[in-house]
């Protein structure tokens, strides 16, 4: 798919599909009462006879025959006025996006909402929306047809802004793509050379360690999750220098379980193939890496990416080891699916020794947090507000939100072991169960600036929505690539 911006004027544009926004009970534009005079007020009769409302999402489509120089109009509900949000934009182009695709269109012209937002911003959440809900996971699909390669012209649009959003965009659907892949493939070996592949190409600086140097550099976390598996693990670090020379990074960390069946403590196995979801932290890593460099963000970038097999096995890790971590801390496993934290304290620790200007990890970590949150927000916690707030405001601006919940002295009580450091798994019976793992998490970040995303509830999604189809959402990649442009 192409996504360009076009001077013409709605009346004027030849293309096989044209679409414009309509809000619930404001009647409709300058711009489409000129068409709905072509076309012998075809539209506002539909509005008067209740065909189309103008309800969030909602779509009506009308054919020309010949009165116009496009072939069809398409109406996309936009809710009320009042209520609009940017994200509204996004799902404008969505419902465009899936309208051309079954009238098997080749051409789609789409007309600029009215709104209080800057027309930068619009045709910013325009381009996203096109590409984002353009991606389907079908790589495993025997194709019929040839695909249709369909060429999107934004009317009015910012360019700048529409690269910007296409780019994006792609890197989010990067991102799902590698989320969407199947865990035979995605192993933390192709993780690794994935990151190769695209340092090479971005000129970023990449390194990895395989079992061998994880051990000499005592990553006892990382390597007793995934000494279960034969595919073995990785620490995966990935540098972008975008800013001046000095001035401390942001140190990106994520988790990168390429499957976790829970290990001995093994999961049911109701919807356990949704587990292949579980390196999503470090597939996020990777987009954000991608938008920075092609970019040309003016920051310095370190990502992190901790990866493992979590299986049961003759060799997997046992309720009851205890684990010397990177930092020397010692933890206690009680159970073995609670594996996330585990390879992040070493990776976290890691990051805690160099100087950052804040340390970003993101995982999905919990099921706690999908209970608490639902696929609507990520759940979010930390120990700089500023940077918080910052967070929360680039989730608001991108649909990509996290909600802040609480760190308490309570929470690290609950992580506190008679024979060790810290325990894997909060005392109690799994209450505040995000909150226990996100006070694990902080025992490692030591005093750098930390905010801990959990995204087990956000990264992927088994029922399509307005412009996500199903499997992996790239969460994450969207919220912290505008955070770090914020900074
Ligand atoms: N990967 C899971 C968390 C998860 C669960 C993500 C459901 C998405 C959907 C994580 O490794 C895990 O198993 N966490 C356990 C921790 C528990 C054993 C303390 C959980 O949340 O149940
Ligand atoms: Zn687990
Ligand atoms: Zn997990």
């Amino acid at each position: 798919m192409k996504v360009n911006v076009s001077s013409e004027g709605s009346d004027r544009v030849k293309a096989d599909l044209l679409a414009f926004a309509v809000y619930e009970g404001s009647g409709i534009s300058k711009d489409l009462q000129k068409i709905d005079s072509s076309l012998g007020s075809a539209i506002s009769k539909a509005i008067k006879l209740k065909r189309f409302s103008g309800k969030c999402g909602e779509t009506y489509m009308l054919q020309t025959y010949g009165k116009l120089s496009v072939e069809c109009i398409l109406l996309v509900g936009m809710g009320k006025k009042e209520e609009f949000e940017l994200d509204h934009v996004r799902k404008y182009a969505g419902a465009s996006i899936c309208s051309a695709k079954v009238m098997k269109a080749k051409s789609l012209a789409i007309s600029m909402p009215s709104c209080k937002e800057k027309v930068s911003d619009v045709s910013h959440a325009l381009a996203e929306g096109c590409v984002l809900a353009d991606y389907v996971f079908d790589d495993y699909v025997t194709k019929t047809e040839t695909e249709n390669n369909l060429a999107v012209s934004i009317l009015s649009g910012d360019k700048k802004s529409t690269d910007y959003g296409v780019l994006v965009a792609e890197s989010i659907n990067y991102t799902r793509k590698l989320q969407n892949f199947p865990p035979a493939v995605v192993t933390p070996a192709y993780l690794a050379s994935e990151a190769q592949r695209m340092g090479k190409e971005l000129k970023l600086k990449v390194s990895v360690l395989g079992n061998k140097e994880l051990e000499k550099k005592g990553m006892n976390g990382i390597l007793a999750v995934g000494k279960g598996s034969v595919n073995e693990p990785r620490l995966i670090q990935l540098d972008y220098n975008g800013g001046k020379t000095g001035e401390k990074p942001v140190i990106l960390v994520g988790k990168g379980i390429t499957f976790d069946t829970g290990g001995i403590s093994i999961k049911p196995s109701r919807a356990m193939d949704e587990m292949k979801f579980d390196m999503s932290g470090a597939a996020a890593v990777l987009g954000i890496m991608r938008i920075a460099a092609k970019s040309g963000l003016k920051k310095n970038l370190i990502g992190l990416m901790a990866c493992a097999e979590n299986r049961p096995s003759s060799s997997s890790y046992l309720p009851g080891d205890i684990i010397k971590t990177y930092n020397k801390k010692t933890i206690e496993v009680l159970n073995t699916d609670a594996e996330g934290r585990v390879v992040l304290s070493d990776a976290l620790g890691y990051a805690a020794e160099m100087k950052s200007e804040i340390i970003v990890d993101i995982a999905t970590l919990t099921g706690s947090v999908v209970v608490a949150l639902g696929s609507t927000y990520s759940g979010m916690v930390g120990n700089s507000q500023r940077h918080m707030d910052l967070m929360r405001k680039a989730g608001e601006k991108t649909g990509d939100k996290v909600w802040q919940m609480p760190l308490h002295e309570d929470y690290r009580e609950m992580v506190k072991s008679k024979i060790a450091d810290v325990k894997n798994i909060g005392s109690g019976k799994g209450e505040a169960g995000s909150l226990s793992a996100a006070a694990f998490l902080e025992a490692f970040v030591g005093d750098s600036k930390w905010i801990h995303l959990d995204i087990a509830g956000t990264a992927w999604t088994t029922e399509p929505k307005p412009y996500f189809g199903l499997g992996g959402t790239g969460a994450g990649v969207h919220v912290i690539s505008e955070f770090l442009r914020t900074l």
